[in-house]
């Protein structure tokens, strides 16, 4: 952990409230903590993805990676075991049902994911919704490749995985999806690239959109980036639960930012 990190997530501790939804006085805001944030998963639910991960956590082989992203502050080789991989990059627990769970309770149709990884979030995005149309952008090509293997054994046939930079790739994926109805922002964590991303996804972004943030505390720049992104004026709901932003654009209700212990 870094020390930005821990002095975020030790704020975030004092500061964040709401658990339960008490003293939560928007129905909007109430609903989710109920339905999402408090929603219990049989384990078997998510059986194929976890097996499927365990896989992941074993394979000691190696691949070679284009970096895009902000990049590990670990490891600075271009080589990398996939079990490292599986064992540093992808979203588990309750973030994972998290994505699940809104997927699960808001039935978006269209969901565009920046940074698939081995496609973990991927299955779990993708199986919360089958009828979905979904695209999932990766800079990598040996990621990409074994993320195709994962969305195979895990059953998921409603994601295509587009390999190349977000800079190449985010254009004609928003004008082949047309609207976002769901987009979870997790790669290149640096604070330019993601209002630049934030600025591309906002025009096809309708009432009934919500948008993911992944590792809002992870620095400085991402946090002024999601402060930012919280101010802007078509956000109606922002929730900050410290590893991640949660944005809505519901209309009709007054602008609110919540920090919700999660
Ligand atoms: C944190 S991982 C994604 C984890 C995955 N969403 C999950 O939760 O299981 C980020 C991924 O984004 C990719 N990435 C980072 N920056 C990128 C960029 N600028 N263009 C394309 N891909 C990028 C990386 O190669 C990496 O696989």
């Amino acid at each position: 952990m870094n020390t930005f990190l821990i002095s975020k997530t030790l704020r975030y501790l004092v500061t964040s409230g709401h658990k339960y939804g008490h003293r939560i006085h928007s129905p909007f805001v109430y609903d989710l903590i109920q339905s999402v944030f408090r929603a219990k998963n049989k384990k078997s639910t998510f059986a194929v993805i976890e097996k499927h991960r365990k896989k992941l956590l074993h394979d000691s082989s190696t691949i070679t990676i284009e970096d895009f992203g902000a990049g590990s502050k670990n490891n600075t080789s271009n080589v990398r075991k996939v079990n490292y991989i599986a064992r540093t990059s992808l979203s588990q627990g309750k973030y994972a049902h998290l994505l699940y769970n809104l997927v699960k309770r808001y039935q978006p149709e269209a969901i565009l994911e920046l940074g698939t990884s081995l496609a973990i979030s991927t299955s779990y995005l993708a199986l919360a919704n089958p009828q979905a149309r979904m695209i999932s952008l990766e800079g990598s090509k040996a990621i990409a490749a074994i993320a195709n293997e994962t969305l195979q054994a895990c059953g998921v046939k409603n994601v295509s995985v587009r390999v190349g930079k977000f800079d190449d790739t985010l254009d004609s994926a928003l004008l082949d999806l047309q609207t976002i109805d769901f987009a979870f922002i997790d790669g290149n964590h640096t604070k330019e690239a993601t209002l630049r991303y934030f600025e591309k996804i906002l025009p096809y972004c309708t009432e009934r959109s919500i948008l993911i943030f992944d590792d809002i505390s992870w620095s400085e720049g991402m946090y002024e980036a999601w402060q930012q992104i919280v101010a802007n004026q078509n956000v109606s709901v922002s929730i900050d639960i410290c590893k991640q932003g949660l944005v809505f654009f519901r209309k009709g209700i007054v602008k609110q930012h919540f920090v919700i212990r999660y």
